[in-house]
């Protein structure tokens, strides 16, 4: 089996705990740390233009209310994604995948790009992120990894862009798992770390498959982690796993 070709250590929503989630200033932070890698959610604004969002609903991360997929993106840009955070991080704005797709090749940062609809909106977040992330890394030396815990939106993805890789997310490893990971093409399989047993990590490599475990913020569980054989992890402690971490 190839090794695994991603950073092994990866900034949860941009910059984990050091900065609000899903912003460009937490993949800013990431860098600057020395991370090789992030992770962020992809959602569709109203208007379907795909940006950086983890809940369906404004309230816990801007100053806005309401679903986001009842928004369009000219009103999310009035708002102030940063403020929830911190007073330091006032006036953060809401990405647009296009522009945080952008920064990150422009700072050589690889990223995991989840998809995240809303509800209702599988296939279509699927296709809409699949297809701007061809384009926004035509070219680039190393592809984005897409992942979600949506089949329909790896579906649509794949449908739509099969040559970029996919990763399936799951919280436990179901038991049919190896049958879904044929029919979406997943490279990855994408599990809660709490959830994982040595034999599964065991079975899917065996299997030929990648494994990614989300959210590890210990190193001593990180360890352990990969001496089971786990490939790469999610963390939001960027200041207690280092990017180099072995
Ligand atoms: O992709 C791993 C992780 O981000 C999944 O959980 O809820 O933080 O998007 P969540
Ligand atoms: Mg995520």
């Amino acid at each position: 089996m190839k090794p695994w070709p991603f950073p092994r250590i990866i900034a949860h929503r941009g910059g984990g705990t050091l900065a609000p989630e899903n912003t460009l200033g937490g993949m800013r932070k990431a860098k600057k740390l020395g991370f090789a890698g992030v992770e962020f959610d992809v959602m569709l604004a109203a208007d379907a233009t795909p940006i950086l969002m983890h809940d369906e609903t404004l309230e816990r991360t801007t100053d806005g209310r309401g679903a986001v997929a009842e928004t369009a993106y000219r009103d999310m840009l009035k708002l102030d994604a940063g403020s929830w955070y911190s007073r330091e991080h006032a006036g953060e704005p809401v990405p647009s995948f296009e522009r945080a797709g952008r920064l990150c090749i422009a700072l050589g940062l690889w990223a995991n790009v989840e998809i995240k609809p809303s509800a209702g909106f599988e296939a279509e977040t699927g296709t809409a992120a699949a297809l701007l992330a061809r384009a926004l890394w035509r070219g680039a030396p190393v592809q984005p990894l897409l992942s979600s815990f949506q089949p329909p939106a790896l579906a649509a993805a794949k449908k739509a862009v099969p040559e970029l890789a996919r990763g399936a997310l799951t919280k436990s490893i179901p038991p049919d798992w190896q049958s879904r990971m044929q029919e979406l093409g997943c490279v990855s399989l994408h599990c809660d770390y709490r959830m994982l047993l040595p034999q599964q990590a065991r079975a899917v490599r065996d299997a030929g498959y990648w494994l990614l475990c989300y959210t590890v913020n210990d190193p001593a569980t990180l360890r352990v982690l990969f001496d089971w054989g786990v490939d790469a992890i999610v963390t939001d402690r960027l200041d207690l796993i280092p990017p180099d971490f072995r």
